[in-house]
């Protein structure tokens, strides 16, 4: 395999260390077709007790990023590189002993599909006790007892009678609210949601993230929100890391990045979002062309090849020459600021309403 050499990419600043910090992170895979790059160079931290939403379209790279972090790739056909710091604990090559110690422990995640992260053969109950028996040693009867109170925690109602149910006697709501809290019956630092919401509908969408918010007021976790729709991440979270074919294109605070977008593929997201100003919806203005495979990434910028505004940074500058990003609120374009800025406004923001 080849050498993988270091990004220019800089860390977020944070001053003192901060509780999660991933630096140039690197996951490809050996495949029959090729290496995949799924994760091309990625540095950003998290902070106890904040959200930081990671959007981006499908194939970007967030789901590989965070299964990561938990340490849940197949080592036989997965390349890792960087550092991923818990608490200044490396986690990249650690042991399977030592992440299996941290996971459901001190790090949980929720997936898309709670069917699919749900046995069908055991109670929910049992199912939210295990890893509380597991990493605190407590009794079947205290594990039940804390399954209830879990239950009763993510609002199901009747708890002690639904704590015997088993999932497919849960409507869809209810059992992300189940697996939610299966993963946080630890009381985990760290939260992993990965397209918590999608398969819901509206409603319930919105009640799950009210209820992952107050969650996070009650245990302090560090959440990170994994989505491909900038709407979920606007009410939930502090922080934002937009990804592109494997890297961070941009990333600043949600008000910065929803305000004041400076990367051409954040305002194709957010110029794609579909909005309900008035009584319609409106037109949407979808990103020209598809994402780019991984297996042959395009060279200098990722997104080059769908950007409308290369040549307004002239030559075959964005195809030969990577934009590094910058610490702190920055963008990876090769536009100069003065351009961003006033793109984003005179272009981009009409359309925005
Ligand atoms: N185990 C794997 N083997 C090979 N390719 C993979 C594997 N897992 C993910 N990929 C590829 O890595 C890229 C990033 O995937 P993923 O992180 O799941 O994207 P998303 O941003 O939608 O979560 C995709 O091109 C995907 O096909
Ligand atoms: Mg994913």
């Amino acid at each position: 395999m080849t050498t993988l050499t270091k990004t220019e990419d800089a860390a977020a600043p944070t001053g003192a260390d901060p509780f999660l910090s991933v630096r140039d992170l690197y996951v490809r895979f050996s495949t029959e077709d090729g290496i995949v790059k799924a994760v091309d160079g990625l540095s950003f931290d998290l902070e106890r007790g904040k959200t930081l939403g990671i959007v981006g379209e499908s194939g970007s790279g967030k789901s590989v990023t965070n299964l990561a972090v938990l340490g849940l790739h197949n080592p036989r056909a997965t390349e890792i590189k960087g550092e991923i710091l818990l608490e200044g604990q490396e986690l990249t090559g650690a042991r399977e002993k030592t992440l299996e110690k941290l996971r459901g422990n001190k790090m949980a995640m929720i997936f898309q599909d709670a069917l699919t992260a749900l046995s069908p053969y055991y109670t929910v109950g049992r199912q939210i006790a295990e890893p509380f028996m597991k990493h605190t040693g407590a009794s079947k009867r205290e594990g039940r007892q804390r399954a209830i109170e879990m239950l009763a925690k993510v609002g199901i109602p009747q708890p002690n009678l639904r704590v015997d149910d088993y999932p497919h006697q849960f409507s869809g709501g209810m059992r992300q609210r189940a697996m939610i809290a299966m993963a946080l019956v630890c009381n985990p630092a760290l939260l992993i949601a990965d397209e918590p919401t999608t398969a819901l509908d509206v409603t319930v969408q919105a009640q799950i993230l009210d209820l992952l918010k107050d969650l996070q007021q009650e245990f302090g976790s560090a959440i990170i929100l994994i989505t491909h729709d900038l709407g979920v991440v606007a009410n939930t979270a502090d922080d934002l890391l937009v990804m592109y074919a494997g890297r961070a294109v941009e990333r600043g605070t949600v008000k910065e990045i929803l305000t004041e977008p400076r990367h051409p593929y954040t305002w194709g997201l957010l110029s794609s979002m579909p909005r309900l100003t008035s009584d319609v919806t409106e037109l949407l203005h979808p990103i020209p062309g598809t994402p780019p495979s991984l297996l042959s990434p395009p060279t200098g910028c990722p997104f080059h090849p769908r950007c409308t505004f290369k040549a307004e940074v002239g030559g075959t500058r964005c195809a030969d020459e990577r934009p590094p990003l910058a610490p702190g609120r920055a963008s990876a374009c090769h536009l100069t600021a003065e351009q961003k800025q006033t793109f984003f406004i005179e272009q981009i923001k009409p359309r925005l309403g």
